[in-house]
């Protein structure tokens, strides 16, 4: 087979994405997506481990709609890379049953992926949690992915896999690959708070859809140096994060780094540097704006997400059949199918009443 590999990737859907998902996965799988054929799955059947109430299932269809807008106004390119939704994919849920007997529950209990998430979530781990590997190796293999880019509490997960994948060869035969799981360099953004991580739940994210005067208003509110009160006190510039995003944002290293001469000097005002930043990354969300406004009419992205699923279905059917086969499953319905219609022409071709 000379096809192209391919590279699964996905996220459970949580609605708009922000700077830091961009810095840390978006931005690869822009990059990736021309030299593999690419899968970018939303996994709503995995966000049921967690959050598996209804207020959160009637949220699916507005995250799902918002976090692949925010992929493609990104740059990911829904021509080149097919989107799907987990939960569409019905024989996902066979593949699993016949997964699930290829790991051993110990291997799953040491996952300490598995018991961040139910302490996170504050609940006692549930089956389906435990078994979120196992529904991931399925996922991977469903589409029969070589490379799985995942953020480190994941790749874990995917060592899993691997191991249900070398098993599954022994026992069975080759049906899919060995999957490649590869943790980025994946760096996390700091909040505009200055906390550790961007993030929704905190409140301190620049999300990729957030207008100009959006940005504005965030950045001129932004965390700077907490022991300069005046504009002609010498700051700090190293963990300021302001000077974080200039790096990261702003393509005119020259500015940059006049700014942060004077910052250190006390000789520029937080405004100026303020304003700068702000114009930098509406600079850097432009096009992303374009794009998404292209994308954003009624039904678009639902019409993406639907036809990617019929197609990851039938991939999906596929490995499945090839999975029945090479176990000897198929064999174990059609040997019953013929003895049921063997009999069944015995007893209609000699009635017993003659
Ligand atoms: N576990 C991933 C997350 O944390 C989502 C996911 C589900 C996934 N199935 C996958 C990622 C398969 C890569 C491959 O959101």
């Amino acid at each position: 087979m000379s096809e192209r590999k391919r590279v699964l990737t996905g996220d459970r859907p949580t609605g708009k994405l922000h700077l830091g998902h961009y810095i840390g996965t978006i931005q690869n799988r822009v990059k990736y997506q021309h030299d593999y054929a690419s899968f970018f799955l939303v996994a709503d059947l995995h966000m049921l481990t967690t959050k598996h109430q209804r207020e959160h299932i009637d949220q699916v269809n507005e995250h799902a709609r918002l976090m692949v807008l925010d992929a493609i106004a990104a740059g990911i390119d829904p021509h080149t890379v097919t989107f799907y939704l987990q939960s569409g994919v019905h024989e996902l849920h066979e593949m699993v049953t016949l997964l699930q007997n290829l790991v051993t529950v110990s291997r799953l209990e040491r996952l300490p992926s598995l018991k961040d998430m139910a302490r996170d979530a504050n609940i006692e781990m549930p089956y389906g949690l435990l078994g979120y590997p196992v529904l991931q190796a399925a996922d991977i293999f469903c589409v029969r992915a070589h490379r799985v880019p995942v953020g480190k509490d994941n790749i874990a997960h995917v060592e899993v896999a691997r191991e249900i994948a070398r098993r599954f060869i022994h026992l069975y035969g080759e049906v899919f690959p060995v999957p490649e799981g590869e943790v980025g360099a994946v760096p996390t953004l700091v909040g505009t708070d200055g906390q550790a991580k961007m993030s929704k739940s905190l409140s301190n994210a620049i999300f990729l859809s957030d207008s100009a005067q959006e940005v504005e208003r965030k950045v001129s509110g932004m965390f700077t140096d907490p022991n300069r009160v005046r504009a002609d006190i010498p700051g700090r510039v190293e963990g300021n994060p302001v000077f974080i995003y200039h790096d990261v944002f702003n393509p005119n290293r020259a500015e940059v780094e006049d700014l942060k001469a004077r910052y250190r000097a006390g000789k520029v005002g937080d405004v100026e540097v303020k304003h700068k930043l702000a114009a930098a990354i509406n600079t850097f969300l432009e096009p992303m704006r374009e794009r998404r406004a292209r994308y954003e009419q009624s039904g678009l992205i639902e019409d993406i997400l639907y036809q990617g699923t019929l197609r990851v279905r039938e991939e999906t059917k596929t490995t499945l059949y090839a999975m029945q086969k090479a176990m000897g499953f198929t064999g174990v319905w059609n040997r019953m199918r013929r003895k049921a219609e063997s009999y069944q022409e015995k007893t209609t071709s000699t009635p017993e009443s003659a």
